[in-house]
């Protein structure tokens, strides 16, 4: 692909990556992602807005090349992450008089990471600008979107917010813009799932700070562009809330069987309560599916058998997403299986510290679940909804 137009003298220079398939040797990408950079030529300056993936950099380098571009006079990186930030010292090999335009704690972090030298600096701080000659560009700091250094770019003149991770999607399309908004929300609700979720609270407070900002178009750095952004801003508003929905999470693994029965049991039980409820089997779950469904339900159950005395690794991997990715989860519960002795409770609950959630009673089974066990599950069925009530999340 090569450049395209978003407005005059502003470009996207960035890359799609097609085939990727794994982030951070963990998030699975179902559908690639991109890499998204762009270039505004002001009438004095130039500056190009983050990088790409060093996989990526031959691709970068092309489309500047195809767009005649001869000198860069500002690379701004709003964010140190290398899928951003790691072709920065190869667009400064190309573009030697290219300075870096960063915030004091990015640039430390880019001289870490990229052994970028300290003079190729130019650090800025909240609300700080950058004259181009006609575009000016002013800087947000927004720490923790979603590592500690991020910052947000706002192109004054064309009203274009380039927030980096912030706002994105992993998303590889030929589109430029979120046209498929379906598509689109999926798939930025699983990238804030997976990324953002664990900062939902330092999110909010970004999200309010915006509202300053008139946004006519948002310009991530995954995926396509907003060129309807109340799209995405409600849409995260609404992930970031505190408001749980009447919904019910059930991560389970069952070896022979006994506690695939229990969850068989309990998912019966909450639909015909009409909780809605999504069980995901983590042997065969996309991880990510999981983490999507953490974004809005009020309570997580944790089945599994017991291995060792203690839980199953597939829960105990759930269970520690779970915990690192900090839903707004308000209650959860253990049920499982066991042959002759159990410690899985104290570990689990031992691994919850993340969350602020209530533990309901437990349904711990030794063998094949029985009439008494199943009636323990419809208690909890029962509790569950009940607490959902208190909540006043409940229709009918
Ligand atoms: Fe897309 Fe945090 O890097």
């Amino acid at each position: 692909m090569s450049f395209r137009e978003l407005k005059p003298s502003v470009y996207y220079v960035g890359v799609v990556d097609w085939d990727r398939r794994l982030f951070d040797e963990l998030i699975p990408l179902p559908d690639g992602t991109s890499y998204n950079a762009y270039l505004i030529k002001g009438k004095d300056k130039t500056a190009l807005i983050d990088t790409v993936d060093p996989t990526k950099e031959r691709e970068l380098l092309a489309n500047l090349r195809k767009l005649g571009v001869e000198k860069i006079d500002y690379v701004i990186s709003n964010h140190a992450e290398q899928d951003h930030s790691g072709a920065i010292p190869t667009v400064l090999k190309a573009y030697p008089e290219a300075k870096v335009v960063t915030n004091p704690r990015c640039r430390e972090m880019l001289m870490d990471l990229l052994l970028i030298p300290g003079d190729k600096f130019i650090t800025v701080d909240e609300g700080d600008t950058l004259s181009l000659g006609d575009k000016t560009l002013e800087f947000i700091i927004a720490p923790w979107v979603h590592w500690p250094e991020t910052m947000l770019t706002y192109l004054i003149e064309d009203k274009i917010l380039f927030p980096c991770d912030f706002f994105g999607s992993h998303l590889a399309t030929s589109d430029l813009y979120a046209v498929d908004e379906a598509r689109v929300y999926e798939a930025a609700k699983r990238y804030y799932a997976e990324i953002m979720m664990p900062f939902r609270m330092m999110i909010q407070r970004h999200l309010e700070k915006l509202r300053f900002f008139e946004i006519e178009m948002i310009a991530s750095s995954h995926g396509p562009l907003y060129n309807r952004p109340k799209f995405i801003l409600d849409a995260y508003r609404d992930w970031v809330s505190d408001a749980v929905k009447n919904e019910v999470v059930i991560a389970y693994v069952s070896m022979h069987g006994s506690t695939r029965k229990m969850v068989d049991h309990l998912v019966d039980a909450l639909i015909e309560k009409g909780v809605t409820v999504k069980p995901f089997n983590l042997t065969r779950t996309d991880i990510g599916e999981l983490a999507i469904s953490l974004v809005d339900a009020a309570t997580i159950v944790i089945a599994s058998p017991t291995v060792l005395t203690g839980p199953h690794p597939s829960a105990l991997y759930a269970t520690y997403l779970a915990n690192a990715l900090r839903p707004k989860l308000r209650f959860a519960a253990l049920i499982g299986s066991y042959g002759w002795g159990s410690r899985m409770l104290e570990q689990i609950k031992g691994m919850l510290t993340g969350l602020k959630v209530e533990l309901l009673e437990p349904v711990i089974v030794k063998g094949y679940p029985k009439e008494v066990d199943l009636k323990s599950l419809d208690t909890l069925a029962n509790e569950i909804l009940a607490k959902h009530k208190s909540l006043g999340i409940v229709e009918r």
